[in-house]
């Protein structure tokens, strides 16, 4: 291992990449160059790794006009492990340290090795594992964002998520309960018990019930899942509700400068890692306030499996790739 470097070529890693895009058949496992090491850059030798939602459209190439970059592609914005090297510039981490990395969804950690700027890396307390703080980034921050910056949630505030079982769902669960906010979840009714037991007051069954004919209201309907709309729940937002969606529409865009207006809002929540959130969300975790729901982990090798399992849209939180 070495302290300080300012560029680093060194052998070979695993990774699993796409060499164009389609299928999770795509997937391949292969040798590629380990990652560069710029000035500002952390070298992580990776112990998991999430799989969120994202990689599967940037892997199917329905995100092909918003990224750019040739192949072959090493997918993954999420990852845990453990500082192999810093570049010349990193003054606050060092090679052996426990770290969270989010480098974006082409930003490959799905692999043994990843290199992030050190802005997209933070350290990770001692008592959370890998897969734990793995799955957090992009799902926790967008619940968080979500509902502290667009949704502007506060103390007793009724919050209804939509998609509360899923990964970011999940997360917005223990985080609006945290915030001190009465919490209705939305999920189908195999997921009833999960939610409960992570601080919904009422749970909803989608598959039974449209939670938008009902007469309660809502502060803020939180869409963790991107399933309903702006128009279907202004009737159970009150008079200075938000709707906030996590997939955005161009309908949705529109209504959003149409509501800059209205007292009722419609919102929507693009991620965007900062360290100070991460650590936030990293101290909820020790201090036992906020954990991640692991549906299933996966080894590296079987990374197309778990693709599909994301893509059927059943996921019960998160799931997880582990590094040998
Ligand atoms: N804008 C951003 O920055 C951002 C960031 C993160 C994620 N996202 C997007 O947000 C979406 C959700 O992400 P995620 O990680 O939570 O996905 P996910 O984990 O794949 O969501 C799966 C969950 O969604 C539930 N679900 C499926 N259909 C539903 C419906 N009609 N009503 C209510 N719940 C339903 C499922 O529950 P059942 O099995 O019970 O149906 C399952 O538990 C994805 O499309 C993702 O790309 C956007």
């Amino acid at each position: 291992m070495e302290r300080y470097l300012t560029r680093l070529h060194v052998n070979g890693m695993k990774a699993a990449i796409i060499n164009q895009y389609g299928s999770s058949q795509e997937l391949q496992i292969q040798d590629v160059p380990k990652p560069e090491v710029d000035t500002h850059d952390v070298l992580i030798r990776v112990q998991a790794a999430a799989i969120n939602p994202v990689d599967t459209k940037v892997r199917d190439g329905s995100m092909k006009l918003l990224l750019f970059g040739s192949f072959p592609k090493i997918l993954g914005a999420d990852c845990a492990g453990v500082v192999e090297a810093v570049g010349l510039m990193v003054t606050d981490l060092q090679p052996g340290d426990r770290v969270v990395a989010s480098v974006g969804p082409t930003g490959g950690a799905y692999a043994e090795y990843v290199s992030a700027n050190e802005k997209f890396v933070a350290k990770l307390p001692d008592s959370i594992e890998f897969a734990q703080a793995a799955a957090m980034p992009v799902a926790a921050g967008t619940a968080l964002q979500g509902m502290r910056d667009k949704g502007h949630l506060r103390p007793n505030d009724r919050v209804l998520i939509n998609g509360a079982s899923g990964g970011v769902g999940t997360y917005a669960v223990q985080l609006a309960k945290g915030m001190g906010a009465y919490v209705t979840a939305v999920c189908s009714a195999d997921n009833a018990a999960l939610v409960r037991q992570l601080g919904a007051d009422v749970v909803i069954d989608y598959k039974t019930t449209d939670f938008t004919k009902l007469p309660e209201q809502y502060e803020l309907v939180f869409d963790a899942v991107g399933k309903s709309s702006f128009d279907a729940c202004r009737a159970i937002l009150t008079d200075e509700g938000t709707y906030v969606t996590t997939i955005p529409s161009p309908k949705q865009l529109v209504e959003q400068v149409v509501t800059i207006f209205t007292k009722q809002k419609a919102e929507s929540i693009l991620f965007s890692f900062t360290r100070e959130d991460m650590n936030w969300l990293l101290k909820q975790a020790a201090e036992g306030k906020l954990r991640s729901v692991i549906d299933k982990t996966y080894p590296l090798s079987q990374v197309a499996q778990a693709h599909d399992y994301s893509e059927t849209g059943r996921a019960k939180g998160k799931l997880v790739l582990l590094m040998d």
